[in-house]
């Protein structure tokens, strides 16, 4: 399929901030095209390998940040990241072989906790899951899935003992998500659990994730390596998924996997005309 706008316009991340250290640089793949990404005098800069061509940069969220676009969309905000108190952890990309948005469908959905991830985010004798409000935000810029709960034995590195967790998540661009969930020491704050992920093809990505949470016992190789088991039962998962992109006619898929989250996800990508990654209505017929 050749490139949306939708999808052109937007920032993708292609790297941790240490993945370019000062005189190196990071040659990578972003929506069928090679980047590379160097750092000389601190100053940071990207390119078309193809033809040089120099792309818009920056560096947020503890990534680094390009765009195919002359002039694209505004990268979003994530407030939280300026909240004192907080620990950024990242985690270096995984590659992933299937649409970024199947990792994105995946990441919303919350049935498949207590069998994909049995033990730490669900048991199997609590798998149902209760009804919940998904809805894009006034612009339509953004959906927000709210008012999840689930009981889960161990819901993060902090948790000791099973509890009802409490979620969010948002949705801010088609190739990222974000899950707020409850902190196990603090009442008055969510954790943050995020995938940027890089379309690298349309059937391949990078995901790149973050945890930035208020956790004052565990290391960052704790909070690592219990994002990796998470994310390694999902990536098993997600290779095995078939097709590799992301069909978006209605019903195309068997009900289990077309909970609320995900319908509504693929209702808002038909609506902003993305095919980068998805089967459309005239191929999947
Ligand atoms: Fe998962």
């Amino acid at each position: 399929m050749a490139l949306d706008e939708f999808t052109r316009s937007h920032w993708y991340a292609i790297g941790r901030l240490e993945d370019v250290p000062d005189g190196g640089s990071r040659s990578t793949r972003l929506l069928g095209h090679d980047v590379v990404a160097e750092r000389r005098a601190e100053a940071l800069s990207i390119r078309l390998k193809a033809d040089g061509a120099p792309l818009k940069a920056q560096e947020r969220y503890g990534h680094v940040w390009t765009t195919l676009h002359d002039d694209p969309r505004p990268l979003y905000d994530i407030p939280e990241f300026e909240e004192k108190g907080r620990r950024l952890v990242t985690a270096g990309c995984v590659s992933v072989r299937c649409s970024g948005l199947r990792a994105v469908e995946n990441f919303l959905d919350l049935a498949h906790f207590p069998f994909v991830h049995a033990g730490i985010l669900g048991v199997e004798e609590q798998a149902t899951v209760e009804q919940y409000e998904v809805e894009p935000d006034r612009n339509e810029d953004e959906l927000w899935a709210t008012s999840c709960k689930f009981y889960q034995p161990r819901a993060a590195a902090t948790a000791e003992s099973g509890q009802v967790t409490h979620y969010k998540y948002r949705v801010p661009h088609p190739f990222s998500t974000i899950l707020y969930k409850t902190c196990p020491i603090r009442d008055d704050a969510w954790d943050l659990i995020g995938l940027f992920i890089q379309p690298v093809e349309e059937d391949l990505s990078d995901v790149h994730s973050f945890v930035l949470v208020f956790d004052e016992d565990n290391s960052d190789t704790d909070l690592l390596h219990f994002q990796q088991t998470i994310f390694l039962q999902d990536r098993f998962i997600l290779e095995n998924q078939v097709p590799r992109l992301l069909p978006l006619v209605p019903g195309s898929e068997t009900p289990t996997r077309a909970d609320a989250s995900s319908i509504a996800y693929r209702r808002w990508l038909r609506k902003k005309g993305l095919t980068y990654g998805a089967l459309p209505a005239i191929r999947a017929a």
